[in-house]
């Protein structure tokens, strides 16, 4: 069975690589000449732990890269997998969508084979039958169910985890028609892992599943974020103790209870943001959803206020940001909440300079010359009046008096509590942790 997968990101590289390391012929097509360049030699064009050596291992069995999705007309099951980012206001941004919709419904129109189109990116409730469907329909001149099929299939995978979650995803939904073309396509899975479980139900169901999901777990997060709000102000609480502990019980379940400088990266900021402006369209006021985003958005602007409070004023002075990369084990940046952080600071005046293991070339492209860049943390909050740790590497857990010694003021906001057992001589802050008695 050959397979094509269009968009070669976090999650389409991941695929293709997983699904051609275990024998299936898989041709992967993206727009982006560059990365396709370092894909074929065997270079993942960005940083997602283990993906290297599951791409080398499928290179050398039958993955096959290209620019054109004609090359596609003879897989049976074609994958999309581009991006679907947000527009200025919230919206989601359908127009890679569009575009390889518009080029698989040419390729249908001059083929004799009868593919499945499955829809891994993640889109709006309605897309698959308002917006996919007529253009495939229309530019091929063909039927669903009877010449191609249609499958909105979307993805769970943690970026930094991707090749894990490729490999044992914890489920697979399948929204479509139930008819051969949706047999297929479950028989596919059920081969690939054979105890997932399947969920079949209608595009809508299915579209709806993933926002479901990221809302939730962007919910838990502003939840213990309010939480640790309240715990600072009580001497000698830990919110990582209330965390652990409501965690234990089933009904909430441990994961995503880390308090912190908010939710980023590229999943979470924009889903939200996508379905608050698809539920305020439908007429469904989403009260629950916007007091989530603001809780987020309140996080950055504690860190602001803390620092203004404790070293006077941020004009002309110097703060180190350590981790612009959305979390640890990744290069990824995208709407990470140091980038509204630096931002801020930049914007009223702060001289910043920033430290991240990873993202350092990706920050280059956004801070250019607004920002230095350190290759050490001691470097970093070298002059500093202080010094705010925003992403938990590993790196920065070994944070001392020594790599600290040569700050200006030593003041540490830690917003990951990562190295609140370390007897600092400095003045230290961190997020979700009462005073000191
Ligand atoms: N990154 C994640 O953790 C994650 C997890 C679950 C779901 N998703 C969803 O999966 C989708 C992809 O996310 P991603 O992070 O892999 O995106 P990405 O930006 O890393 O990759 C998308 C790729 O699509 C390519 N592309 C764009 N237009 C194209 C076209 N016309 N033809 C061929 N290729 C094209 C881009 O060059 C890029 O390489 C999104 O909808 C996202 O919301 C992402």
């Amino acid at each position: 069975m050959k397979i094509g997968i269009i968009g070669l990101g976090f999650v389409g590289l991941s695929f293709a690589s997983v699904l051609a390391s275990k024998g299936y012929s898989v041709i992967g097509v993206d727009v982006d000449k560059e990365k396709l360049k370092k894909i074929k030699n065997g270079v993942v064009p960005f940083y997602e732990p283990k993906l290297q050596s599951m791409l080398k291992k499928s290179l050398k069995n039958c993955l096959k890269v290209s620019t054109n999705i004609s090359d596609l007309e003879k897989c049976s099951l074609i994958f999309v997998t581009v991006g679907t980012p947000q527009k200025k206001n919230g919206e989601i941004d359908l127009t890679m969508i569009k575009n390889v919709t518009n080029k698989i419904g040419k390729l249908l129109s001059k083929t004799r084979y009868k593919p499945v189109i499955i829809i891994k990116s993640t889109i709006i409730p309605r897309t698959t039958q308002r917006v996919i469907l007529p253009i495939l329909q229309r530019l091929s001149g063909k039927k669903i169910g009877k010449d191609f099929g249609l499958v909105t299939n979307p993805e769970f995978l943690r970026e930094t985890m991707a090749v894990h979650d490729t490999l044992y995803p914890h489920v697979i939904v399948l929204g479509g028609d139930n008819n051969s073309f949706m047999k297929k396509v479950r028989k596919f899975y059920y081969n690939l892992h054979h105890n997932v479980p399947i969920v079949l139900t209608n595009y809508g169901t299915a579209e709806i599943i993933k926002y479901a999901n990221n809302s939730f777990l962007a919910t838990k997060i502003s939840f213990i974020n309010q939480i640790a709000n309240i715990c600072e102000e009580i001497p000698d609480v830990n919110v990582d103790d209330v965390s652990r502990t409501i965690g234990l019980d089933p009904r909430i379940g441990n994961l995503f209870l880390d308090a912190g400088p908010g939710y980023g990266g590229s999943c979470l900021p924009k889903d939200v943001k996508a379905i608050i402006d698809f539920s305020t369209k439908l007429g469904v006021n989403p009260t629950l959803l916007a007091a989530v985003e603001k809780t987020n958005k309140q996080q950055i602007n504690s860190i602001i206020e803390l620092i203004k409070q404790n070293i006077g004023k941020i004009h002309g002075e110097k703060i180190a940001v350590l981790g612009i990369a959305f979390k640890p084990e990744t290069d990824d940046i995208r709407d990470s909440v140091s980038i509204e952080l630096v931002n801020m600071l930049v914007k009223l005046g702060g001289k910043i300079s920033i430290h991240d293991p990873k993202a350092i070339e990706n920050a280059r492209k956004i801070f250019r010359d607004k920002v230095k860049y350190l290759n050490s943390v001691s470097a970093a909050v070298k002059d500093c009046n202080c010094a705010v740790i925003m992403t938990a590497w590993n790196e920065y857990k070994k944070i001392n008096n020594e790599s600290i010694k040569h700050m200006t003021t030593k003041f540490i906001i830690d917003s990951r509590r990562i190295i609140s057992n370390k007897n600092l001589n400095a003045k230290y802050f961190a997020i979700g942790l009462g005073q000191k008695l």
